[in-house]
């Protein structure tokens, strides 16, 4: 048996829409900050049967959705079709058990199935290793077939998803683009609502070229993928902000202008982004914010200026303040 831990990511060039939902296999680059916290431990052994068992942080057992289930059942299908296609096809023999504990709290708008799919993927890793060594990259990839951002949790501090093109099921893989120690950022994450989402991602990804903006929004990634890395690379923090908020809000008026309309964000979404885009101009404050598929408001500023932004999130009225920083990826924690 392997025990791997691994945590979110929070994107500042997103990913939305596929080339090939099936395999997702992304529409364009992504860029994203691994966070340190809150975090999933998975243990998956050989077995005959599959089961999934999945427990919260309080190790109370949660009941497992059907679909959920069949998520998983799919992302080993695609892991045996993968490892077959790099000569180790029984490096799997018959099937796992995987256990899932999960620390994150559900509906805080973190993607907790990116923690999850990167954990499974670096304890499979680590389960097959007599048959086959597989490198990051290959990893990613495996991380990738349960959910597209996962494959950017496998590396610490910042990381892309790399679209690649065509349809093979290892041409979209993630890559770091710098470590954990290259430029410490928090995320101060204000939750408005706790309502689940109705739409998930994965159903939301299917309708990304039902809108007439979807288009518009890929010519403008490479642009966007570059300007990001580069602000990170330099830790030009303005830079990061200008384009993490453009691709933030751009991927939102895609949602909105889908058919069906995705509408994730909602009134307080808005209330925090007209705060955060004032205070930034009086008190200079270098605060970014961005929003995946909820309205939850990720505040992402350096060092100096988190007590600001900490005050700031806690004085919103009704909502819940979760808080991360850049963290160091998926790690093995214990193989027996
Ligand atoms: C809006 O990786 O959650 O958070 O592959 O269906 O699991 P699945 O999608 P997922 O999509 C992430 C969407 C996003 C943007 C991002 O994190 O890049």
């Amino acid at each position: 048996m392997t025990k791997a831990i691994s945590t979110p990511n929070i994107a500042f060039v997103k990913y939305w829409g596929n080339r090939n939902n099936d395999l997702r296999l992304p529409a364009a680059d992504s860029l994203s900050m691994t966070l340190d916290t809150p975090h999933v431990e998975i243990t998956v052994d050989h077995t005959d049967t599959m089961s999934v068992r999945s427990f919260d942080a309080d190790d109370a057992e949660k009941q497992m959705k059907e679909r959920d289930v069949a998520r998983f059942d799919r992302h080993l299908d695609l892991t045996k079709q993968y490892l077959t296609k790099l000569g180790a096809a029984n490096a799997i023999p018959a099937s796992v058990t995987i256990t899932v504990r999960s620390h994150i709290p559900s509906s805080i708008g973190l993607a907790s199935s990116a923690a999850v799919f990167a954990c499974i993927a670096k304890a499979y890793a680590e389960l097959i290793k007599d048959a086959i060594a597989l490198n990051d990259a290959q990893i990613s990839v495996i991380a990738r077939f349960g959910s597209g951002s996962a494959a950017r949790s496998i590396s610490g501090g910042y990381g892309a998803l790399l679209a690649g093109s065509g349809d093979a099921m290892d041409s979209s893989y993630g890559v770091q683009i710098a470590d954990e120690n290259h430029w410490l950022l928090y995320d101060i994450i204000v939750v408005p609502t706790q309502e689940e989402k109705k739409v998930g991602s994965t159903e939301g990804h299917a309708l990304a070229w039902t809108s007439p903006q979807y288009k518009k929004r890929l010519e403008q990634m490479p642009r966007r993928q570059k300007e990001c890395a580069d602000a990170i690379l330099y830790k030009d923090f303005e830079k990061l902000q200008r384009v993490a908020e453009e691709d933030s809000l751009d991927m939102h008026h895609v949602m909105e202008t889908s058919t069906p309309s995705l509408n994730y964000l909602n009134d307080a979404t808005h209330r925090i982004i007209r705060e955060i885009t004032t205070v930034r101009t009086t008190d200079r404050l270098p605060v970014l914010y961005t929003m995946d598929a909820g309205p939850t408001v990720h505040l992402i500023c350096p060092e100096e200026a988190a007590t600001a932004v900490r005050e700031l999130a806690h004085s919103q009225k009704g909502c819940r303040i979760f808080e991360a920083k850049t963290g160091s990826g998926a790690r093995l924690l214990e193989t027996r």
